[in-house]
């Protein structure tokens, strides 16, 4: 029984940032950030939120797909900037749809997250519990960026991307997965909660933003998302060749030439929406899915690779026949 993705969906906030707008506020420019990540703009949030996207990406794939809300069983999304600790995302999403009969909840696992939630609907849906879920990918990352800190504040944006996921009698749809995580180099990339501050310990209330050693996760990334990608692309007996796009997470220009060229493959099957779109985590992915998709470029029968990996650290491919 195939697990097959019917819908894509995305939403982005309305305002566009250029590097040139970025650098009319810090000590940056257009040659800098481009030509060392590729990205040229990004949109941030200003009324938005992850979960008001998050709905609105929804809302589009359930349309792409043909679903009402009423047959969605299941809510994943991926974030690590909820809007707040408590309802989860998830639950807002399921409200604003309407998807009564859905279980929903949040998952942690940074710009791996729509990938993780892919792999655990496919889960749920192999085991006949439910037979339609909603995956989403969002974040309002400009809220845990420290905005005088130029080597990270530039790089990252906002926005969602959601999938319908449907399991069916046909062959075909998600051929392979693969997933993994260090917890040991954790600490290359990450953004610091608020801290305890019960009567018994002191506290600082210093606010917390994203840390990234860059460096580290370049060298990370080109190494653990190419051995992902051939495991995966194997265990679906395929050939680096048969697939028609590596659909990755959208962190950097030069990750992805890198792990072309590790992988021997053109970089033309690399998709990029980071140029317009920055870094936005869990939600990369399905964005450049959405885009794909609604290019036209999906065609029935298509091998599709897709990759996460980021903060965690984590990781995941799939290999998606289409
Ligand atoms: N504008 C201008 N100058 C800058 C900027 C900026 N926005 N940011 C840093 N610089 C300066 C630094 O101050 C430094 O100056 P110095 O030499 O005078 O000290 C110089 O540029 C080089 O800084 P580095 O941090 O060493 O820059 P590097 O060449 O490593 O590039 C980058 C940084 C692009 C982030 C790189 O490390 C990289 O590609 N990392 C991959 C990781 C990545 O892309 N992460 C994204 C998020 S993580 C994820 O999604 C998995």
């Amino acid at each position: 029984m195939g697990t097959r993705i019917i819908g894509t969906g995305s939403c982005l906030p309305e305002t566009v940032v250029t590097n040139d707008d970025l650098a009319k506020i810090m000590d940056t420019s257009d040659e800098w950030i481009s030509t060392r990540t590729g990205i040229r703009e990004r949109h941030l949030a200003k009324d938005e939120t992850t979960a008001g996207m998050s709905a609105e990406a929804a809302r589009r794939a359930m349309e792409n797909a043909g679903v009402t809300a009423q047959e969605i069983d299941l809510i994943i999304v991926g974030t690590v900037t909820a809007d707040q600790v408590t309802p989860a995302c998830a639950c807002e999403v399921q409200a604003e749809i309407g998807a009564d009969h859905a279980v929903a909840f949040d998952i942690n696992a940074a710009c791996s997250g729509f990938m993780f939630a892919l792999h655990i609907a496919h889960a749920y849906l192999q085991t006949g519990v439910y037979r339609t879920a909603l995956i989403i990918g969002a974040e309002t990352l400009s809220k845990i960026m420290d905005w005088s800190d130029r080597s990270t504040c530039v790089l990252f944006g906002d926005g969602a991307g959601a999938a319908v996921v449907r399991a069916d009698g046909q062959p075909g749809g998600l051929l392979a997965f693969d997933q993994g995580t260090d917890g040991v180099k954790g600490r290359v990339l990450s953004c610091p909660n608020r801290s305890n501050n019960n009567p018994l310990v002191e506290t600082s209330r210093e606010l917390k933003y994203v840390h990234m050693d860059g460096q580290e996760v370049y060298k990370f990334a080109v190494t653990q998302v190419p051995a992902s990608l051939q495991k995966t692309v194997e265990a679906a007996h395929l050939a680096m060749e048969d697939i028609d796009f590596y659909a990755l997470h959208q962190a950097n220009i030069r990750i992805l030439q890198a792990v072309a060229k590790r992988l021997k493959v053109p970089e033309d099957r690399f998709p990029v929406s980071l140029d317009h779109c920055g870094n936005i985590s869990a939600a990369s992915v399905p964005i450049l899915l959405d885009e794909m998709n609604r290019k036209g470029l999906l065609k029935p029968g298509m091998k599709i690779a897709l990759a996460g990996f980021g903060g965690g650290l984590t990781w995941a491919s799939a290999v998606l026949e289409w």
